[in-house]
């Protein structure tokens, strides 16, 4: 620590980015990740894989890290690294980094649970202001509390009251797949290869939103369900490939558009509902789905009607990154909330 200065080491291991950042207080001084591009011959995330690439990793990135920042060992107030949820093998390459690292420098070790980072992704300061947009006014850019967030991504879906910086109510969230993962696996049906929500985001731009139509999972309350969605989606191709072998290339841009689309409005509309319960107005997005460009839309248009303030990260702290883990790490810096060298990863990590 430096005068009233913290400086707080992040590391973020959950799936396939290693990552680390380091973040003077709130603003954040360098974000270094190392992107995993082996899994994408599989088609999906190899867990094996993973844990053996961050490994390799993890050293590079935190010494690229420290020296973008210039900031030294010596200088770093605690350590801060994604304890779960995620992938075992993966969280251990982390876990283990930080608590020798932590030991060897004598300073504290914070634990984050990596879908509270996610939404604290928001309050991160870069070239003197933060980094988020808000929508229509841009000049309020981080959410008042209470607020909430809609995490969505490749193994999340979950819908947040974030009361404070580190009190969070768990509203609603998959019983099954993510929406990451309906966006994927549509996509890997099609023959687009991994991961393929952004290539059905691109498509799906050139498309006929209202050609196709999906059935709606029933879920309980603020719940979600994509499972369903994605075997109807399988069935659905399935069907119309049997009559027409060409059923795909001649509807590639409707097919993905109208998914697409189906996918938003589901989210949509547990987050409307979620707002009218607790009447609130705050309404934020993190993780990588919210890149989309569809979601995007849905959620300003929706703002619009519902008088909705609308946060949305720029796309590098929207996917896994250091920063956010950092950011977290430092809020639990100033309540010292500590953990002993004993900690270990969880896979299922509730908030
Ligand atoms: O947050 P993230 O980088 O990793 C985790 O899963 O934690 O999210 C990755 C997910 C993938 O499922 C990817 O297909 C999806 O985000 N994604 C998108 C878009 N960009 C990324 N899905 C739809 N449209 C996009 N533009
Ligand atoms: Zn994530």
């Amino acid at each position: 620590m430096k005068g009233d200065k913290v400086y707080i080491l992040g590391i973020e291991s959950s799936c396939d980015d290693t990552s680390c950042a380091i973040m003077e207080n709130e603003v954040l001084l360098s974000n270094i990740t190392a992107s995993q591009t082996i899994h994408e011959q599989y088609g999906g995330v190899i867990p094996e894989l993973a844990s053996r690439d961050h490994q390799k990793n993890i050293v590079p990135t935190v010494d690229a890290a420290l020296k973008k920042a210039g900031v030294n060992l010596s200088q770093i107030s605690a350590i801060a690294f994604t304890r779960g949820p995620g992938l075992m093998g993966s969280l251990l390459v982390g876990t283990s980094f930080a608590k020798s690292l932590s030991m060897a420098l004598h300073i504290p070790l914070i634990e984050v649970n990596h879908m509270q980072a996610h939404v604290l992704a928001h309050f991160i300061e870069l070239g003197g202001k933060k980094i988020g947009t808000q929508w229509p006014n841009s000049e309020l850019l981080t959410p008042n509390f209470p607020f909430l967030c809609l995490t969505v991504s490749g193994g999340h879906t979950q819908i947040v009251k974030v009361n404070s910086h580190l009190e969070f109510e768990l509203l609603g969230e998959t019983v099954d797949d993510a929406v990451g993962e309906a966006f994927d696996k549509a996509a890997k049906i099609l023959g687009l290869p991994y991961p393929g929500g952004p290539l059905i985001d691109k498509y799906a731009q050139k498309g006929n939103a209202e050609k196709f139509s999906f059935p709606k999972s029933k879920v309980p309350e603020l719940n979600y369900s994509f499972s369903g969605i994605k075997t109807s989606f399988l069935y659905f191709i399935h069907d119309n490939v049997k009559q027409n072998p060409k059923f795909i290339e001649e509807n590639l841009y409707d097919i993905c558009a109208s998914y697409q689309n189906h996918l938003v409005k589901v989210l949509l509309s547990n987050l409307i509902e979620a707002s009218k319960i607790h009447g609130i107005k705050q309404i934020a997005v993190a993780g990588g789905v919210s890149a989309n460009s569809e979601l995007r839309k849905q959620l300003k248009e929706t703002g619009g009607k519902l008088n909705w303030e609308v946060f949305i990260p720029p796309f590098e702290f929207c996917t896994d990154n250091a920063a956010m883990i950092a950011i977290t790490g430092y809020y639990k810096f100033l309540k010292k909330e500590f953990c002993d060298l004993s900690v270990v990863p969880e896979a299922r990590y509730p908030l």
